[in-house]
């Protein structure tokens, strides 16, 4: 029995969701707008340029297309210098513990994240090699919850959008595994998550045998 699990990236198997929050807030920071963690939960999953327009509209903020290319460049620019020294310790708790098992079941895995920054992270952290199939915001053309790139890792595991399973952190990604009739694994709080099939606070709380059950399924 074969399944896909398709893994997000920030805020699933690294803890990079806390730098785009940092790098987000200078931004609106000197923009004036008041940006809480509350707001960011919108922005999770969700990518560069939409990103950048919800904190506009938050703002109440027109801008030209000049002045927008340079905030995009400027938080890309802030976030990536968080990662310059990014390294193993920075994936997330009880990550590895999983992936090595879904190794071991020879199960295929994807990544299905809408970052454009996904495969330097994988390289920095050496989980690179888990992955059957890389699929990240270079690839897509529709953000999530837009399912189109977790269909597109599925598509290249060969794997049918039923028999794959999704770990999100984020709302809009939640929704876009339901939306392609995967099961959804929310990853953060169930308050947040709450659109998920299942939901755990983080990998530590995902044992094998509920993995095996997915197997299963
Ligand atoms: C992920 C993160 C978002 C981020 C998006 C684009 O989905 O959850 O916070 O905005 O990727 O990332 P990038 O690295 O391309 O700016
Ligand atoms: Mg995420």
């Amino acid at each position: 029995n074969k399944k896909a699990f398709i893994f997000d990236l920030d805020g699933v198997i690294v803890d990079t969701a806390k730098y785009h929050y940092l790098a987000w807030q200078k931004i609106a920071n000197e923009l004036g707008i008041e940006f809480t963690p509350e707001r960011n939960e919108e922005l999770k999953g969700v990518s560069r340029v939409r990103s950048l327009d919800i904190i506009l509209e938050l703002g109440k903020i027109t801008a030209s297309q000049s002045d927008k290319d340079k905030w995009l460049a400027q938080k890309n620019e802030d976030y990536l210098s968080y990662l310059v020294d990014m390294d193993e310790s920075e994936i997330l708790p009880g990550v590895m513990h999983i992936l090595k098992f879904l190794k071991e079941q020879n199960q295929p895995i994807a990544l299905g994240s809408a970052s454009k920054n996904a495969r330097p992270i994988l390289e920095k952290t050496k989980t690179i090699s888990y992955f059957d199939a890389i699929i990240d915001g270079n690839d897509v053309t529709h953000a999530k919850p837009d399912p189109e790139v977790f269909v597109q890792a599925a598509k290249a595991l060969g794997i049918s959008n039923e028999d794959s399973i999704v770990f999100e952190d984020s709302v809009a990604g939640v929704q876009a595994a339901n939306i392609a009739k995967m099961t959804s694994v929310g990853i953060g709080q169930a308050s947040v998550l709450h659109e998920a099939q299942f939901i755990f606070p983080d990998f530590t709380h995902i044992d094998t045998s509920f993995i095996e059950s997915l197997i299963k399924k």
